[in-house]
């Protein structure tokens, strides 16, 4: 169910998550109609950054002014999360101060602390554990180019990681295929398999040969093979991964129609070539726009008190 918090999709089910993605879909054809929103006038944003962004920051703070509400951005070092101040202070004041609280940091359990402490919504913009509003961005990208989120096969090139992770429980809410592409070394973790449980090895799997996996692919995802955090291992990284990247050879072995998606930023030449990642098959871009839109849904459920009439609204539209 659908509760105060936006930490995990590990929380949600099937009917909330068609439920975030109809909102979704709703917010972005109303903005594209030009219709201006005010259901979180007079409300602010609190943004916590421990580690650097582009389209998080951004598209929050844009999702806030649409919503007619306002964000802050906060440096993670000014506010010492559990250095200079405890997490359970944090959040008891800024709860005072601000309507939510949007948090991207190292550890989850950071996360979790503050969404326990705080009266108010606390939204995860990336842990090293997951990244569920990238998760449902893609998905709101997927449905949009193949008109469903179901049935397809969808293949993660790269390590099992927070885009991974989240991404693979948004194919199992939404009735996909989830294959992780890996070097043995980088594979998803025994607490990531427990945690998949019955779908591990059915719904989501993990293979090591790269055109294996790609084969029938009906969409190609890639990542930095370093995440943020993990440069100390750039060169042993740079090294597994050889033969992991999303070039046209691999592209051949893909679905004729397959679609390229990258959560961004891309490292062209690594992960990715420049030819593959401005190709034609590449939505990219989309999915980086629907960011804005996907947040926006997840912002007007936890802040706003009409859940109930914009879900109805929303559900209506997707009819
Ligand atoms: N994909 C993503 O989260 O981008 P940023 O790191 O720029 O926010
Ligand atoms: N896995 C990447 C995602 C960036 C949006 C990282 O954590 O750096």
């Amino acid at each position: 169910m659908i509760g105060k918090d936006y930490l995990s999709l590990n929380d949600y089910d099937a009917d909330d998550m068609r439920d975030l993605l109809a909102l979704s879909r709703y917010l972005k054809h109303r903005n594209k109609a030009g219709v201006r929103e005010a259901a979180l006038s007079g409300q602010t944003l609190a943004m916590i950054f421990e580690k650097p962004s582009l389209r998080t920051r951004v598209s929050f703070e844009v999702g806030m002014t649409q919503l007619g509400g306002t964000s802050m951005y906060i440096r993670g070092d000014e506010v010492g999360l559990n250095t200079r101040e405890p997490a359970e202070d944090i959040a008891r004041v800024l709860s005072r101060y601000v309507q939510g609280i949007m948090i991207r940091t190292f550890d989850h359990g950071n996360v979790e602390q503050l969404a326990k402490y705080a009266d108010i919504p606390v939204i995860n913009g990336l842990t090293d554990e997951s990244h569920p509003c990238q998760a449902l961005a893609d998905m709101l990208t997927v449905h949009e180019h193949f008109g469903t989120t179901a049935g397809l096969r969808i293949v993660f090139i790269g390590d099992g990681n927070n885009v991974s992770r989240s991404l693979a429980r948004a194919c199992i809410l939404t009735g996909s295929d989830f294959v992780l592409a890996c070097p043995e070394s980088y594979a998803f973790t025994d607490a990531d398999k427990k945690e998949f449980g019955d779908f591990w090895g059915h719904q989501v799997q993990q293979v090591h040969d790269p055109v294996e996996a790609v084969s029938g692919a009906h969409i190609l995802y890639s990542d930095v093979w370093t995440s943020m955090g993990q440069e100390a291992e750039r060169e042993e990284r740079l090294n597994a991964f050889q033969g992991y990247q999303i070039n046209n050879e691999l592209m051949a072995h893909a679905d004729a129609d397959m679609k390229i998606m990258h959560c961004l930023p891309a490292h062209r030449g690594e992960e990715i070539t420049a030819e593959a990642f401005d190709s034609k098959a590449s939505i990219v871009f989309d999915q980086a726009e629907n960011r804005l839109h996907a947040q926006k849904a997840v912002m007007r459920l936890l802040m706003a008190n009409d859940r109930d009439n914009v879900l109805s609204a929303a559900r209506q539209f997707i009819q």
